[in-house]
């Protein structure tokens, strides 16, 4: 059999998140810049050169299959690619999903749930029409509350993600919970990283630790702690007057790279061995090389044999070292 992947720190890597472009219809403040210089098609790994590089890590032992993007569903013909790797459910892989901004899911919900995605993350920050066009520049809130209105018919679950931002959505956060609640919904409070260059704006002066959301949620709510897990980082509370879930993602208050199970593809074929670093592999290079997989097989081993421990992201306001150069939308997150 194939031994698994294990990087240095004895963490087995059984989560690969890949961006499927670097495209998207929106240009949330945190994740982009106004405008934005996209990739040339032939940069792009193909459809096919995803399938063969996904293929090849769910033979290497990689069990959860996360597509982002940018904006995963404005790749052409990426139902194609969520078909393909459908085959793959049952036979090695165990979840198929993706992180959506939801802007296009009324037109993909059924198609994706016929390729064996049974869940999915839809990106929403404020339920406001006028904040959510703050945030991401120039999205309808409207599309998006279709797409998971849709998402939902189709028999999709759907989690929200909310970046929690002081200033922006820090008033919301009770309402999130009621309308999350409402429509049987779980919701995943992220802290916001320092990501991409600053555009003369402090990104941590919007940081709203999740220690202090937490606090501020349970003035209304009683929320206890689950042992709940899905693979990801955030951990999950139940709240009781509504029965759903709360998740929290705490990369700067409580750095989660200890478990850490995964690595990120770029739509370029990059590997990046952690989100909070620079370091990457050039599996696009090995890819076009060499027909061969036991090449692309040693290729990605010894990417993961320079996982670093962890990103060095400081939120102490004193220094910005560990700030990373490029746009969360590289990874998709
Ligand atoms: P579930 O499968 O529903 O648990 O989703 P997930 O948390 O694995 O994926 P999702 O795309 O919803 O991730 C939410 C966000 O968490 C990402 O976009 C990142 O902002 C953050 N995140 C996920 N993994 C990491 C990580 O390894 N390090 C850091 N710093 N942040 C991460
Ligand atoms: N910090 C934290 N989360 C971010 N996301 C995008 N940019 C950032 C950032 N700078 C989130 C999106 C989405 C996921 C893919 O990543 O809101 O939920
Ligand atoms: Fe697009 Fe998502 Fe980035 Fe917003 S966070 S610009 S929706 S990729």
């Amino acid at each position: 059999a194939t031994p698994p992947l294990i990087d240095p720190f004895q963490r087995a890597i059984t989560y690969l998140r890949v961006s499927v472009t670097d495209r998207c219809d929106f240009r949330c403040v945190y994740c982009m810049a106004e405008h934005m210089t996209f990739l040339p098609k032939r940069d792009l790994l193909t459809l096919e050169e995803l399938d063969r590089l996904c293929s090849t890590f769910v033979r290497l032992g990689v069990r959860k299959l996360r597509i982002t993007g940018g904006e995963p569903l404005v790749r052409k013909n990426i139902m194609w690619f969520f078909e393909r790797m459908g085959r793959h459910l049952g036979a090695g892989l165990d979840e198929l999903t993706l992180t959506t901004n939801g802007s296009q899911l009324a037109r993909h919900a059924g198609a994706l749930r016929d390729c064996g995605v049974r869940r999915v993350n839809v990106s929403l920050d404020t339920l406001d029409e006028a904040k959510f066009r703050a945030i991401t520049r120039w999205g309808r809130l409207s599309d998006v509350l279709q797409g998971i209105d849709a998402a939902q018919e189709a028999g999709l679950a759907v989690k929200i993600n909310a970046v929690a931002l002081r200033g922006t959505n820090d008033d919301e956060i009770h309402q999130m919970v009621e309308w999350c609640g409402e429509r049987g919904m779980d919701l995943t409070f992220i802290e916001v990283m320092p990501m991409g260059e600053l555009d003369g704006e402090d990104r941590l002066d919007q940081f709203y630790s999740l220690d202090d959301v937490r606090r501020d949620l349970e003035a209304r709510w009683t929320l206890t702690d689950t042992d709940y897990r899905t693979g990801g980082p955030a951990r999950y509370a139940r709240v009781t007057e509504t029965g759903q879930r709360i998740g929290f993602i705490t990369p700067l208050s409580h750095n989660f790279c200890e478990s850490c199970n995964r690595v990120r593809l770029t739509c370029t074929g990059q590997l990046y061995m952690c989100l909070g670093q620079d370091d990457d592999a050039d599996l696009r290079a090995v890819l076009r090389a060499s027909g061969d997989d036991a090449v692309l097989e040693a290729a990605i081993r010894e990417a993961i044999t320079r996982k670093p421990k962890g990103h060095d992201f400081d939120y102490s306001r004193q220094e910005v070292h560990g700030q990373v150069g490029r746009h969360m939308s590289v990874t998709g997150g």
